[in-house]
């Protein structure tokens, strides 16, 4: 059992349109911060569908985000233009609407296929620094990115930063995510977590229980955004 980490602190939202606007207020402060204090904010996208309203909300605001580098904690291995890619979810949603510089949005190259995307993606990273925020999503089975419960983690300091997954429980099997030893290399971390389906998982990471999300420990540890009912699961 994880002890239960006194550095995951639950924030419970009033309905999901307050945990919008918290996440977006999280974002904006802490590129600010960022840009402040190194010319640039280096952002890791979450995939799933819970950002989709988070992303929509971001593309509306005026941000400098000329100084904006975004990465993915995860893609799935399907062509690029797929409607269920991470990378099209949020170029969509938010990255084509905002004039940030093309280079600067660093997609996984998952079409590619798991081995090689990955070591694609690695390279990419070779010189990159800490994040300074990493958004994550939260499976019914405790997953976030593509780290599922009974695979490899990537939680050593050995660990790759990048991980070719093939047996995801959620499709595709096939994926590539950054190992949890590199989304926890962030400044902070943010996850966001809505709906019934996440009430067992976010149960089980309250009771301690071993799962990839309560895993990954970020130096400053972890805020967990919720709504209720999930809330009174938490029992906050
Ligand atoms: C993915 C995501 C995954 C996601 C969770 C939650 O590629 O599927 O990276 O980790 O964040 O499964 O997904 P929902 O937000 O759709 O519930």
């Amino acid at each position: 059992m994880l002890s239960p980490a006194a550095d995951t602190r639950w924030i419970s939202l009033a309905d999901e349109n307050a945990l919008v606007a918290a996440a977006c207020r999280r974002i904006l402060r802490a590129a600010d911060e960022a840009i402040a204090a190194r010319g640039r904010f280096l952002l890791v996208l979450t995939g799933g569908q819970t950002p989709k309203a988070v992303y929509r909300q971001m593309a509306e605001i005026d941000a400098d985000w000329a100084a904006w580098h975004f990465y993915f904690g995860d893609e799935r291995c399907l062509p690029a233009d797929h409607p269920d890619r991470n990378s099209r979810l949020a170029c969509e949603t938010w990255l084509d609407r905002v004039p940030v510089p093309k280079q600067q949005i660093h997609v996984i190259p998952a079409e590619l296929g798991a081995v090689q995307a990955a070591a694609r993606y690695q390279a990419s990273l070779q010189d990159v620094a800490d994040f300074d925020l990493v958004l994550m999503g939260l499976g019914e089975d405790g997953h976030t990115a593509s780290l599922f419960p009974g695979q490899d983690w990537g939680l050593s300091v050995a660990a790759p930063t990048t991980l070719a997954v093939f047996d995801s429980p959620k499709p595709p099997s096939e994926r590539v995510s950054l190992s949890g030893a590199r989304l926890g290399r962030s400044r902070e971390m943010l996850f966001m977590v809505t709906g019934q389906g996440k009430r067992d998982a976010v149960a089980r990471w309250r009771a301690g229980e071993p799962l990839p999300a309560a895993a990954i420990r970020p130096p400053s540890g972890v805020d967990v955004l919720i709504t209720p009912p999930l809330a009174e699961t938490a029992s906050i």
